[in-house]
C-alpha cells in the first residue's frame, strides 16, 4: 500500500470544523522558539534537582558507576518489572565480548494488580520468579543466582540494591509502598518460597538502556525510554552533584543519574499546557505530579486524544458526531496510544481504516470531514509528544556540552509510534541549530551530530551487566 500525500482535502470541511481543526493546530504546536526556551528552563532543572536543595526533577543517584568494559562475565537473572508485562531472563555474559546467551519468560501483569496491596503484588512477582527457576532448573541445586531488578519508578538510592519508592507513577496505585525501601518485602517473599535469589542491583529502565547500548557503542551518552512512560538516564561527574559532596568520592567518578524528567514542569512555569492536560492531570491518582510525562508519554496519548474528541462532541456550535452514540466514546483511557498510531498510519486517501475502527471500537460512524479532523488531530498530538520529548535530550546535550551524541532509546512509543523519531530528529535540529551534520556533510540519518537510535535490550541485558559490574566493585572492596 503506497502512502499518499493528504494535501488539499481540507478543502471540503465545513467551517466549524475547519476553525476547530485551527484552533487545535494552534494549542498542540511547539514553535521552535518555545522548544528553545523549554530547553534553556530544562537544563536549569537538571542542575537544581543535582543541587543540595532540590528541584522538582528528582535527578537520582543510581551507584550505577561508570559504563562496562567488556570483560563482564557470569550468569545473572534480570526481571523486568514494566508497565504491561513482567519478564524474567537468565543471561549469560560471554567471557569475551560479543553474543550473549539469553533465555527469557513473560508473564502478563494482571491490570488489577497495579492498584491492589503491596503483599499481592511481591507475592505475584515472587511466583514468577519461582515458576521461571523451577522451569529452567529443574531438579538442580542451585547457589543464590545473583539478579538485577529494573524497577522503572522514582527511587531514592543509597545503596545499588536499595530503593525507597519515591512515589508511583504511570497509573500504578498500590498503597503502601511509597515511601518505604521495595526490596526487603520482595526479598521476604523471595525466602519465603524458598527461591534461591540474591538481589544485586534494582536499577531504573534508563540506566539499563544507556548501560546495555554503551556496550555495544561507546558515542551512547544517554538512555531514554519513551513508552508508557517518558525518561533518561546518562552519566554525571560527582564534582557536579552537590547533593553527593558529602560523600567524598573523586570528583572525577562517574555515576549514573537517573533524571526522572518526567517530573519536570510540575510547578508549569513553561510547558504549553492545554485545557485537555490539565483534566488528563486532575483525573490521574497522583494530580500535581509527572506534568512533562503526562503531556507525552504512551500511557496518557489516547487519553488526551479522546478527550479532544469529546470537548468537541459537547460543544454546541460544533458539528461532529451528530447523532451518534458516542457513550464508548466517553469512557475515560478506552483509546490507548496504539489506537493513535494507527489512525496516524492509515494508508488510504480516504482514511478507509479510520473510518473502520471508528466503527468497530468505537460504534461511531464517521464523516470524511469528521476523519479528516481526527487524522490531524492525531498528528498534533503525536508531533507535540516528539518536539517535546527532544526538549529534555537536548536539555542533557547542551548541559553536558555534548556537541555529538549517540542515545539509545526504547519503549512502545519510540519503536512503534509513526514518524515519532524523525519528528525528534526535525526538533533536535531546531533547538539545537545544526546547519550541517558531523564532518560538514549534510544532516540526514547517521549524520546528526545528536542522533537517537534504537537501544540494546536495557531491561535485560543492561539489568545483567550493572549487577556484574556491581559483584566486581564489591569484589573489589569499593562499595
Ligand atoms: C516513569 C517512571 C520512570 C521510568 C519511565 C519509563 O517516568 O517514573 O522511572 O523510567 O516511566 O518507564
Amino acid at each position: 500500500r503506497r502512502k499518499q500525500s493528504r494535501k488539499g482535502s481540507m478543502a471540503d470541511i465545513p467551517k466549524d470544523l475547519l476553525q476547530e481543526i485551527k484552533r487545535l493546530e494552534d494549542l498542540f504546536t511547539v514553535d521552535t522558539a518555545k522548544l528553545k526556551a523549554i530547553v534553556e528552563h530544562f537544563i536549569s532543572e537538571l542542575a537544581k534537582g543535582l543541587s543540595v536543595e532540590g528541584g522538582s526533577i528528582p535527578m537520582n543517584p543510581t551507584w550505577c558507576m561508570g559504563f562496562p568494559t567488556g570483560n563482564e562475565t557470569g550468569t545473572f537473572l534480570a526481571l523486568d518489572m514494566g508497565g504491561t508485562n513482567l519478564r524474567v531472563c537468565e543471561i549469560n555474559l560471554p567471557e569475551e565480548k560479543g553474543e550473549f546467551d539469553i533465555i527469557q519468560s513473560k508473564y502478563r501483569l494482571p491490570e488489577d494488580l497495579k492498584t491492589g496491596t503491596a503483599d499481592e503484588l511481591w507475592a505475584y512477582i515472587a511466583d514468577c520468579l519461582q515458576q521461571f527457576i523451577e522451569y529452567h532448573h529443574e531438579g538442580e541445586k542451585l547457589d543464590k543466582l545473583p539478579l538485577g531488578f529494573t524497577f522503572s519508578y522514582p527511587a531514592t538510592q543509597n545503596y545499588i540494591d536499595h530503593g525507597i519508592l519515591q512515589r508511583w507513577t504511570k497509573g500504578f496505585d498500590i498503597e503502601g509502598v511509597e515511601g518505604k525501601d521495595v526490596v526487603p518485602p520482595f526479598e521476604a517473599a523471595l525466602e519465603e518460597r524458598g527461591v534461591p535469589i540474591k538481589l544485586t542491583a534494582l536499577i531504573n529502565d534508563t540506566t539499563g538502556t544507556l548501560i546495555a547500548s554503551s556496550y555495544t557503542d561507546s558515542e551512547m551518552k544517554i538512555g531514554c525510554i519513551f513508552g508508557t512512560g517518558c525518561n533518561a538516564a546518562y552519566m554525571e561527574h560527582f564534582s557536579e552533584i552537590p547533593k553527593l559532596a558529602h560523600m567524598k568520592v573523586d570528583p572525577n567518578q562517574e555515576i549514573a543519574i537517573n533524571c526522572e524528567w518526567g517530573a519536570f514542569d510540575n510547578e508549569h512555569k513553561i510547558l504549553p499546557r492545554t485545557q485537555y492536560d490539565v483534566i488528563i492531570d486532575k483525573d490521574s491518582p497522583r494530580p500535581g505530579q509527572q506534568s512533562f510525562e503526562k503531556m507525552i508519554a504512551g500511557l496518557y496519548l489516547g487519553e488526551l486524544f479522546r478527550l479532544v474528541l469529546v470537548d468537541l462532541h459537547e460543544q454546541p456550535h460544533v458539528k461532529i458526531f451528530e447523532g451518534q452514540d458516542v457513550a464508548a466514546l466517553k469512557k475515560p483511557y478506552s483509546l490507548d496510544a496504539s489506537f493513535l498510531s494507527d489512525v496516524e498510519s492509515d494508508p488510504f486517501e480516504n482514511l478507509q481504516e479510520t473510518h473502520d475502527t471508528f466503527h468497530t471500537k468505537l460504534n461511531i460512524k464517521c464523516t470524511k470531514p469528521e476523519l479528516e479532523l481526527i487524522r490531524r488531530l492525531a498528528e498534533l498530538i503525536g508531533t507535540r509528544s516528539a518536539r517535546l520529548s527532544a526538549c529534555g535530550v537536548a536539555a542533557i546535550c547542551k548541559k553536558k556540552g555534548y556537541k555529538t551524541a549517540h542515545v539509545g532509546a526504547d519503549g512502545s512509543v519510540f519503536n512503534k509510534y509513526p514518524h515519532f523519531k524523525a519528528r525528534g530528529a526535525q526538533a533536535l535540529k531546531e533547538i539545537l541549530d545544526w546547519d550541517k551534520g558531523r564532518d560538514g556533510k549534510p544532516l540526514g540519518r547517521g549524520n546528526d551530530p545528536v542522533e537517537i537510535l534504537p537501544a540494546e535490550d536495557g531491561s535485560g541485558v543492561g539489568a545483567a551487566l550493572i549487577a556484574a559490574l556491581t559483584l566486581k566493585r564489591v569484589q573489589e572492596g569499593n562499595v
